[in-house]
């Protein structure tokens, strides 16, 4: 078997340019092949909301290359898995997904299968020997190769690209919206993480981590707007984090000249850039960082009514000696005067949270601040999970995985109790309120309803009146709820 390595290099600067300049122009790309010529390419995304927004990154470059996407797998020529490995169940999952299309494969074997995203970066070429029914390999940062890679699948070899890049962030890519709805879309502002957080395996995966042109950002956003789009998610593992000064990594910029640092835009001047800008379309991000998240931020949120009022922000355990040990750079009590400051500026604003149970060395004793913490926040909503030790990180070099699984379950059990407890009592808030919903679409259970979130991100389900359809902004009286979900009449 030969493999061949593909290394892409490009100016990229050079290329946002002359693409933005050609849009702007009324320029488009015209694709010559006739649909029937066209190949097909089935995409299937696991994990973040990254790596989502990344199947449309991808999606955009192949769509070039004369590959359409197909909802149909039994159809494509081309299967992507767009992998996760953040936490050990998410490559099981693709593992055996994979096994799937082993069958697939065996009925038509022309079929060629690729994987993307973190998993493929993690695990390199190793992963051609494990799984055998894999072509390609291609990494975060290296989805501009992918012409050059299908090339070299075409010819019958196998191929790799697994190099991370210092200023890769695909600002020019126009993403084809194959994971939206319509009225809500990701854009990506910032790419890798920087943070080495003990247990994360992200900053293996994902590298060093780069800002995107603000510029592209407000292109993009006015190109979503032009189709309809109602709604725009900022992206990135860090976003508080952001730092835009000409290109580069971030842990570059304090090198930097003083009259290049002058310039600089931070995430509080590009959220007040497209909140000024876009009036009319609803501004969220995700994720921050409590120690980057700053006052700046919490002012511009408060200062535009088109920010949503949630903020997502991942503490992963109420403990000081935990958190030291995860390498997060804040204390219990910092994070505490945070979501003060936060409730000070927006009283109605939602906070959502992240936690890890049962990370090295966990006693009865932190997994008890944990609760204490939920029980002073009372989140929102959250997203919960049992420590998973992932190779590479200093976690799993450094530390020992000591607690019982049985003992980690238990303590997911009861913070994912408590945390239901809280999403009633948020919940209950607004019974008997007027909310202003987004409507997203159909309610999956009745399409007599429509569904949609409020600025705090609570699902909303409404009966439809006929009067109103996707990406309006309706007034609706919430008369009852779930710890999930509110429902109401509109008004
Ligand atoms: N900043 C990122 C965080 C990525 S990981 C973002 O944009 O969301 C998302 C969450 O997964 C983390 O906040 C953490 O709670 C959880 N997580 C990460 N690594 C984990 C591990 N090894 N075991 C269990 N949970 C983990
Ligand atoms: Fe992971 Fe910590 Fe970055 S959770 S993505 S290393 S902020």
């Amino acid at each position: 078997m030969r493999i061949n390595f593909i290394f892409a290099n490009m100016n990229r600067d050079k290329h946002i340019t002359k693409h933005i300049d050609e849009k702007l122009q009324g320029k488009s790309l015209q694709y010559s092949q006739k649909p029937e010529n066209r190949k097909k390419v089935f995409i299937e995304s696991y994990g973040c909301q990254m790596n989502m927004n990344d199947s449309e990154i991808v999606a955009s470059i192949l769509l070039k290359q004369g590959y359409n996407t197909t909802d149909n797998v039994d159809d494509a020529d081309l299967i992507l898995i767009n992998t996760c490995s953040i936490r050990e169940k998410a490559e099981t999952t693709v593992r055996n997904r994979l096994k799937h299309f082993n069958k697939l494969k065996q009925n038509k074997p022309q079929t060629k299968i690729g994987l993307m995203g973190c998993m493929a970066e993690r695990l390199k070429e190793k992963i051609l020997e494990e799984e055998k029914l894999v072509d390609l390999v291609v990494g975060p940062d290296a989805y501009r190769d992918l012409p050059n890679l299908i090339n070299e699948l075409e010819d019958g070899r196998k191929a790799v690209n697994v190099l991370l890049s210092k200023e890769e962030t695909y600002a020019d890519i126009e993403p084809v919206r194959i994971n939206s709805n319509g009225v809500s879309a990701f854009v990506s502002i910032t790419r890798g993480c920087d943070n080495m957080c003990t247990f994360c395996v992200v900053p293996f995966t994902r590298g060093r981590e780069r800002s995107r042109d603000p510029e592209s950002i407000l292109f993009e956003i006015q190109d979503l707007q032009s189709k309809g789009f109602k709604e725009v998610t900022l992206l990135g593992q860090n976003v508080d984090s952001y730092l835009w000064y000409g290109g580069g990594l971030k842990k570059d910029f304090d090198k930097q000249p003083d009259e290049i640092k002058a310039q600089a835009v931070d995430f509080a001047q590009l959220l007040d850039k497209v909140a000024t800008r876009f009036p009319d379309i609803r501004i969220r991000f995700s994720t921050s960082n409590p120690q980057d998240f700053s006052l700046d931020v919490i002012k511009t949120m408060a200062k535009h009514p088109n920010i949503a009022k949630h903020i997502h922000l991942p503490v992963q355990s109420g403990s000081d000696r935990i958190l030291k040990l995860m390498n997060r750079k804040h204390s219990v009590a910092e994070y505490k005067a945070k979501i003060d400051a936060i409730r000070r500026y927006i009283p109605d604003v939602a906070i959502s949270q992240d936690l890890i149970a049962g990370f090295s060395t966990e006693t009865e004793e932190d997994h008890r601040a944990t609760l204490d913490l939920m029980d002073y926040v009372k989140y929102d909503f959250g997203f919960m999970f049992a420590y998973s030790v992932r190779p590479g990180t200093l976690g799993a070099k450094k530390l020992n995985d000591d607690v019982p699984h049985h003992v980690k379950l238990r303590r997911l059990r009861q913070i994912i109790d408590k945390q239901q407890a809280h999403s009633l009592y948020r919940m209950q808030q607004f019974v008997g309120k007027e909310v202003e919903v987004l409507i997203e679409g159909n309610s999956k259970k009745s399409d007599r309803h429509w569904m949609g979130r409020n600025s705090q991100n609570a699902v909303v389900i409404f009966e439809k009146t006929g009067q109103e359809k996707p990406g309006d902004l309706v007034k609706v009286l919430i008369d009852d709820c779930t710890s999930a979900t509110l429902f109401g009449k509109k008004i």
